[in-house]
């Protein structure tokens, strides 16, 4: 099959707005563990409340034709916490102005997508994009938050271009507590290289990185990563692990914009390995300043 040429952004910057999905990881674990464990529905567990943050991400880019976009990346989960962040780093205004262009969903995991109805305060209309496999409550919760925009659900067949020098590309794989399908966005930056930028990365990290070299056409190199790698979520260390990272270090990326569910012990082994984690400054309720936090941005 023939590569695909994504084409180029001119520039790409992206604001960390909140990568906290909840708050304590054992509690968390409780909450799934009395539910029955991570193969039960995610609408079937009995969330502690005051445990539920979220995760958001806030992308900027000028594309190859000089436009520049805005787009929010998932919606977290807490709609209170969510309407805080927002509001802290501007995106009320932003979304109420119109200068979103679209949300991207990444999956639809309730740590990204239930804080949806705080979007939905400020922009009902704005455009949505999801990847294909969303089970019927979480189209419902699409309904029920307000939304009255246009849905875009994407099929793995193929990387789909969203502008010159941007694409993104479904994973269509099941997820613990049952969910279906991951998306990615892939950005080739000008004078740089290919950029992922991601969820949860529930794919696996390599797998993306692999994705890119075999379909991508005049791939160069991978500059960078964004997001959460799912490494080491709940914080444990193994053989497996280390492999990992062994394999990681090979693609020589420039920057690992890394934070989430990568895990504080991930980074910590990174940092040893000296690989160039982006160091965040720790605010907002950051679990770490490592890596890039609450409020952090990163220009790639
Ligand atoms: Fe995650
Ligand atoms: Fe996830």
């Amino acid at each position: 099959m023939a590569k695909v040429d994504i084409g180029r952004v001119r520039s790409l910057s992206i604001k960390c707005l909140s990568e906290v999905s909840w708050h304590d990881n054992t509690r968390m674990r409780q909450d799934v563990r009395e539910a029955g464990g991570l193969g039960v529905d995610q609408f079937d567990v009995k969330w502690t409340p005051e445990n539920a943050a979220g995760v958001s991400a806030l992308i900027e880019t000028v594309d190859g034709g000089g436009r520049a976009r805005k787009i929010l990346m998932d919606v977290g989960w807490d709609t209170d916490y969510m309407d805080g962040v927002f509001r802290r780093e501007g995106v009320d205004r932003m979304l109420s102005n119109g200068e979103i262009d679209f949300l991207y969903i990444t999956h639809e995991h309730v740590d990204h997508f239930w804080g949806l109805p705080a979007a939905m305060r400020y922009r009902p209309d704005v455009k949505i994009l999801i990847p294909t496999g969303f089970s019927e409550k979480s189209k419902e919760l699409l309904r029920e938050a307000g939304h009255t925009g246009k849905v875009v659900e994407i099929g793995p067949e193929a990387p789909r271009a969203l502008f010159p020098g941007c694409a993104t590309v479904t994973f269509d794989i099941p997820i613990f507590l049952k969910t279906h399908g991951e998306q990615v966005l892939y950005f080739h930056v000008e004078g740089r290289g290919m950029i992922t930028v991601t969820g949860c990365c529930h794919p696996g990290v390599l797998g993306l990185l692999e994705y890119a070299q075999e379909e991508f056409e005049g791939f160069t190199e991978f500059h960078g990563v964004y997001g959460g790698l799912h490494i080491a979520p709940f914080e444990e260390w193994g053989p497996a692990q280390e492999e990992l990272l062994d394999k990681l270090q090979t693609y020589r990326l420039q920057r690992l914009a890394c934070n989430h569910c990568t895990g504080v012990l991930t980074v910590e082994k990174m940092l040893e390995r000296g690989m160039p984690v982006v160091r965040g400054t720790g605010s907002h309720g950051s679990k770490s300043d490592l890596y890039l936090g609450n409020g952090d941005r990163v220009v790639f």
